[in-house]
């Protein structure tokens, strides 16, 4: 079965054709970042803009690639829910029009399920049962995976998100938005036991706070500032990907072995972070666990993500009508649509 699927969630505009839920025919990214920089973070109303010009190119591309006209598909999915609803309009009326016009079934796909799906697609062998950290620009989940569609949240963050807390401190050492990923290349360069960070504590252990340590940059930044002092970012990048990728690793792995469970994942924009990946990989192994986790290219968003998921919906009835619409919010475990 082949999927074109359509993901417009954030502030990239991508398209693929899916084989059988594990096979990427093609996939295609537009990404809107150079533009939405110059405001320090994703301007919505822009985002929706750039979208509409996008999506025919970025579609046809898809199916371009994949020697395929949009006839020769068997179904459209669609991210609908969370996002920005103005940009997730922009994927799901494209979809509804492309998918009616067809005659052909209407797959709406959770985004958040999307990322965890991004591990069938490298991982051809991996079946649920299993854990996954999601950890991504506005998400932060510890889930446990029961089958393709039913899912638990375990725990999750109760303000910022791993990727936000990793893109608010790196606005505070200077880099440009969205600044994950040069904390990660900063960090390789300096000393992470050289500034002391505080680890968040949370009522629920398997839920994360990162508001107060972004607070604990923001100070020491500020403090070191005025005692005419000079910081050295490395370093601070260092201590800053430190702290949180123990704190993810040991609420993570906790629940992992509070459940018994072997085999776990990771999945979200974060999960590109080298500091999470190597210390989970060798926490993962210390307590005789598997860990999986996507190739860098489909951590970050990517419609193949959300094809695959799109396959395990559509084996589970789940087919949208024409009402489909989108929604900023929706728990990944009580999807309605
Ligand atoms: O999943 P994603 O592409 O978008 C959302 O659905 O939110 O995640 C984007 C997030 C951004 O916060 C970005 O800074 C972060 O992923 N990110 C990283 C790295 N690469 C991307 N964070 C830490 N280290 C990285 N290497
Ligand atoms: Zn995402």
């Amino acid at each position: 079965m082949d999927i074109l699927a359509i993901e417009s969630s954030c502030d990239e505009t991508a398209a693929a054709v899916v084989r059988d839920g594990r096979e990427i025919i093609s996939s295609v990214v537009a990404t809107q970042i150079e533009e939405h920089r110059l405001y320090g973070g994703v301007v919505p109303e822009i985002a929706s803009r750039r979208h509409c010009e996008s999506i025919c190119g970025v579609v046809s591309e898809a199916l371009e690639k994949a020697g395929k006209t949009a006839k020769d598909v068997d179904a459209i999915a669609v991210s609908f829910a969370p996002g920005l609803v103005g940009a997730l309009l922009v994927g799901v009326n494209f979809a509804k029009g492309l998918a009616f016009s067809l005659g052909k079934p209407l797959i709406p796909v959770h985004h958040i399920r999307g990322h965890i799906a991004a591990n069938y697609l490298a991982h051809k062998e991996l079946e649920p049962p299993y854990m996954c950290l999601v950890v991504s620009g506005s998400h932060s989940h510890i889930v446990n995976v029961k089958s393709h569609t039913e899912f638990e949240t375990l725990g999750r963050t109760i303000d910022d998100a791993a990727g936000e807390a990793f893109d608010k401190a790196a606005r505070a050492m200077g880099f440009p938005y969205p600044g994950g990923v040069f904390i990660d290349n900063a960090a390789k360069l300096g000393d992470c036991t050289k500034y002391k960070l505080p680890k968040p504590h949370t009522h629920n252990p398997y839920d994360f706070s990162f508001s107060g340590l972004k607070t604990a940059v923001l100070n020491l930044i500020h403090n070191t500032e005025q005692r005419g002092e000079s910081i050295d970012i490395s370093s601070l990048a260092a201590c800053f990907q430190k702290t949180v990728c123990e704190t993810l690793t040991e609420k993570f792995i906790s629940a992992a072995l509070e459940r018994n469970c072997k085999t776990i994942a990771l999945a979200g924009g974060v999960a590109a972070n080298s500091g999470l990946r190597n210390l989970l990989d060798e926490t993962a192994e210390k307590h005789g666990m598997t860990l999986f986790a996507p190739p860098l290219s489909l951590c970050g968003d990517n419609a193949a993500m959300i094809g695959c998921q799109g396959y395990y919906e559509y084996l589970a009835g789940n087919i949208a009508d024409a009402r489909l619409n989108a929604y900023a919010s929706m728990p990944l475990d009580e999807v309605r649509f």
